[in-house]
């Protein structure tokens, strides 16, 4: 990649940063306008369900607000977030098993922020970062601009291998997703984030821990996070946008004591603060325990998405085809038979009425062409099976002698 800015030109009196040469579109963007195509059924996207937004909730919070407190919700605000709701969070988090203080919690726009927040304070150019292989496409988008190394950490699949952190020595921190991980779907074990943990305090390899999907969980809740392991070395994200709606964007970052200067002086200079009106309604939703009367019932949505895809990837995917059952989360991942190109593969799976995500954005090493992400929350179970099958076709037209070779096949 160059680092070289765009040189000024006579049509022109703009000259772009460095940095922008760093910055593309988002793959993922790209393949959503995909979706706005007329028949076409979409896995692709990493939206939850729109049907899991509590509106009424919503609505009577917003009303409420607007009533009793209307000149404070639309005011200029605190950058550190609404106190009663950086106290929520912290209330929350100790009851799962990480001690925190209000004073530690940062109310951010989405934890998309949090990782640019993250990325401001920690990176300068040519500093190393570590990241899963797949890792999150948005959170490389998010290092990019501050032109780190990246470093792929080796991977099983129950994620990252403890001894292989000894190759991210010197990196200013890991960043890490725990739980039903976007795009892989996998959720870490309890003995191996208690080997990563004290991996990385072992190396003094900060930590970034992400943790959008935690609360999906369909069976079982996740094992503690990383964080309430080694909580002087680890920042954690966490955010509303899967369990009450996106739009919101609201998350926080859980930062340790001495770091959290840094990172509001960061959040002061990019916004000021975090929406107030939102902050406010937020948590007049949530102040009363309603996330676990509302939860589990995006939990029981979701597994029954889930159960649809496994049952449809078992009766129409090729031989040759891999993947895990995620016990949470949005996502399945799919490995193609070995050269199979899921890029190249996917105007034919649009033709035929199907979108997913190829694999290759989610690796900032060499890229696995042979991957794909599946979303099975936004699609009907009954659209699940058509689209499944679909894709299925869209596969052995392309690959019809790799495909019928047998190989093996993991549900
Ligand atoms: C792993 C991960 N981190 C962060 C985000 C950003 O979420 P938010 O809506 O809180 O900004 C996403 C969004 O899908 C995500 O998948």
């Amino acid at each position: 990649m160059t680092n070289v800015a765009a040189a000024p030109t006579p049509d022109t009196p703009w000259r772009l940063a460095r940095r922008t040469a760093r910055m593309n579109p988002s793959v993922i963007r790209e393949i959503l306008k995909l979706t706005e195509l007329p028949g076409v059924l979409s896995m692709a996207g990493g939206l939850p369900s729109p049907d899991t937004f509590p509106v009424e909730a919503m609505r009577a919070a917003t009303d409420k607000v607007l009533r009793e407190t209307p000149r404070e919700a639309l005011q200029y605000a605190a950058s550190e977030g609404y106190a009663p709701l950086r106290e929520w969070v912290a209330v929350q988090m100790t009851a799962q098993g990480l001690s925190v203080d209000a004073s530690q919690v940062l109310i951010t726009t989405g934890s998309q922020q949090g990782l640019d927040l993250v990325a401001k304070v920690l990176l300068d150019a040519g500093s190393m970062v570590a990241v899963e292989s797949p890792t999150y496409l948005g959170a490389l988008q998010a290092f990019a601009p501050y032109e780190p190394e990246v470093l792929s950490v080796a991977c099983d699949d129950e994620g990252p291998l403890p001894d292989a952190l000894a190759a991210a020595r010197g990196a200013r921190f890991l960043y890490l997703l725990p739980n039903f991980q976007n795009p892989s779907g996998r959720c870490i074990g309890e003995a191996r984030r208690a080997a990563l943990a004290e991996a990385a305090r072992a190396l003094g390899l900060p930590i970034v821990e992400d943790n959008p999907y935690g609360d999906l969980w369909f069976d079982a809740p996740p094992p503690r996070p990383l964080a309430s392991r080694w909580p002087e070395g680890t920042i954690y994200l966490g955010s509303f946008s899967k369990v009450l709606a996106p739009g919101l964007r609201l998350g926080y970052v859980i930062a340790p004591k001495a770091m959290f200067p840094k990172l509001l002086q960061a959040k002061q200079a990019a916004d000021l603060h975090t929406p107030g009106f939102n902050q406010r309604v937020v948590h007049e939703v949530v102040r009363d325990g309603f996330l676990d009367r509302h939860v589990p019932t995006i939990r029981a949505r979701y597994k029954a998405h889930r159960d649809a895809m496994r049952s449809a990837l078992e009766a129409h995917m090729p031989r040759g085809c891999r993947w895990s059952v995620p016990v949470g989360g949005m996502f399945f991942w799919i490995e193609l038979p070995a050269g199979v190109d899921a890029t190249a593969l996917l105007p034919r799976a649009v033709e035929l009425g199907v979108a997913y995500v190829p694999g290759a954005a989610f690796f900032a090493d060499e890229p696995r062409a042979n991957t794909l992400r599946l979303s099975f929350v936004t699609v009907a179970p009954a659209q699940i099976e058509r689209g499944v099958a679909l894709l299925a076709q869209a596969l052995k037209q392309a690959q019809p002698a790799t495909t019928d070779a047998a190989a093996t096949l993991t549900a």
